[in-house]
C-alpha cells in the first residue's frame, strides 16, 4: 500500500470516530470538522496534491479510493448532522415544562368605528326602501359644491360654509350636496324616480372644540321623480328618525333656509332622554335639531336639464357624528377621530 494510500484509510478512520464523539456535541464543532476534512482548503484536497507523484498506473486507482473516501465522509456527515439536530430537540424538549392548563392569551379583535357603524345602519335601512348608495368626491369643484347648488360666486350663503380652497375653482367639500348635482346630471329619468343616498366626509374651516371639527361627515338624501311631495320628505324622515331613535319618536319640521331647496326646513326630533318634558340633553325645550332638509329648488333640478314642471324632489342632509353623540350620549365630538381604543370600544 503506498504512503498515500495508508493516509487516505487513517484519515477515513479517524474522522470517523471524530464524528462519533462529536454526535454528541454541537452544530458548531461538527461543522468546524467538516471544513476541516472535506473543505477547500481541509485534508483531503491535501491528499488530492499527493495524486501527482504516484506512477500512471497507480493515479487511476488512488483516484477512485479518494472519490470513495469523500462520498463515505460526505455521508457520515449528514447523518450525524440529522442526530446532532435530533438531540437538540430532543434536548429542548426534556428542559420545557408546558403548561396546558394554562390560560389563552386573549387576541383582541377590533371592530368597525362607531361612525361606520351609524353610517352602514342608515345605508342598510335606505337600501330596504330602494335607494342607490352614491359615493362623491371629497375635494370637489367650487362649480358643484356651490354654484350648482345655487349658490353662485360671491353670493352671501356661502359664508355659511367658510371652506378649504385648493385653488379658486377646487375646494374640500363643505357638504356631501354637490353629490346630488352629479348623481342627477346621470340619471336617466325613464327608468323611474332618482333615489339615492350619499355618505362620506365633509370639510369647513372651523375652530375645533367640542361640539366643531374641521372635518364631519354627512349623509346626503335626494329623491327626485313625478309627483314628489313635502308629504314624503316627511314621511321618510319620521321612518328613519323612528329607526334610529326608537318608534315612539316624533319629529317637527321648521322653516329653514338654504340656498338649494325650497321651501327648506330644520328637522327636530322628541327629546328621547325626557319625551318632550325638557332636560339638558333637548335644552329643556323637549326638541332635538337633527338635520336639514327641503323640496329640491327649481333652479338646481334645471341645472341638471330636469323639467322642473314635470318634476320634483326633495332632498335632506344629516350628520353622522351628530347621530351617534345623541344616541350614545357622548359629548366630545374629537374623541371620533383621535383613534383612542378605550374610546373605541365602547360602541
Ligand atoms: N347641505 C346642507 C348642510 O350641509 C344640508 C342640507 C342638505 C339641507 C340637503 C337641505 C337639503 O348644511
Amino acid at each position: 500500500m503506498s504512503n498515500l494510500e495508508q493516509q487516505l484509510v487513517e484519515l477515513r478512520q479517524t474522522t470517523l470516530e471524530q464524528l462519533k464523539e462529536i454526535q454528541h456535541q454541537g452544530e458548531k464543532e461538527l461543522q468546524d470538522l467538516r471544513v476541516a476534512v472535506l473543505g477547500k482548503k481541509g485534508s483531503l484536497t491535501d491528499l488530492l496534491k499527493g495524486l501527482k507523484d504516484l506512477s500512471n498506473d497507480m493515479k487511476p486507482i488512488v483516484g477512485k479510493q479518494v472519490n470513495e473516501v469523500r462520498d463515505v465522509l460526505t455521508a457520515a456527515f449528514e447523518e450525524t448532522a440529522q442526530k446532532v439536530a435530533a438531540a437538540k430537540i430532543q434536548q429542548q424538549l426534556a428542559s420545557e415544562t408546558i403548561d396546558v392548563t394554562l390560560p389563552g392569551r386573549q387576541v383582541k379583535v377590533g371592530k368597525r368605528h362607531v361612525l361606520t357603524q351609524t353610517s352602514e345602519e342608515i345605508e342598510d335601512i335606505f337600501l330596504g326602501m330602494g335607494f342607490q348608495i352614491v359615493d362623491g368626491f371629497e375635494v370637489e369643484k367650487d362649480y358643484y359644491n356651490f354654484e350648482r347648488m345655487n349658490l353662485p360666486k360671491d353670493h352671501p350663503a356661502r359664508d355659511m360654509q367658510d371652506t378649504f380652497y385648493i385653488t379658486e375653482e377646487i375646494l374640500m367639500r363643505t357638504h356631501t350636496s354637490p353629490v346630488q348635482a352629479r348623481t342627477m346630471d346621470q340619471h336617466d329619468f325613464s327608468k323611474g324616480a332618482l333615489k339615492m343616498i350619499s355618505p362620506g366626509r365633509v370639510f369647513r374651516r372651523d375652530t375645533d372644540d367640542a361640539t366643531h371639527s374641521h372635518q364631519f361627515h354627512q349623509i346626503e338624501g335626494l329623491v327626485v321623480g313625478e309627483n314628489v311631495s313635502m308629504g314624503d320628505l316627511k314621511g321618510t324622515l319620521e321612518m328613519i328618525i323612528k329607526k334610529m331613535f326608537g318608534e315612539e319618536r316624533q319629529i317637527r319640521l321648521r322653516p329653514s333656509y338654504f340656498p338649494f331647496t325650497e321651501p327648506s326646513v330644520e328637522v327636530d326630533v322628541s327629546c328621547f332622554k325626557c319625551g318632550g318634558d325638557g332636560c339638558n340633553v333637548c335644552k329643556k325645550t323637549g326638541w332635538i335639531e337633527i338635520l336639514g332638509a327641503g323640496m329640491v329648488h327649481p333652479q338646481v333640478l334645471e341645472m341638471s336639464g330636469i323639467d322642473s314642471t314635470k318634476y320634483s324632489g326633495f332632498a335632506f342632509g344629516l350628520g353622522q357624528e351628530r347621530i351617534a353623540m345623541l344616541r350614545y350620549g357622548i359629548n366630545d365630538i374629537r374623541g371620533f377621530y383621535q383613534g383612542d381604543v378605550r374610546f373605541s370600544e365602547q360602541f
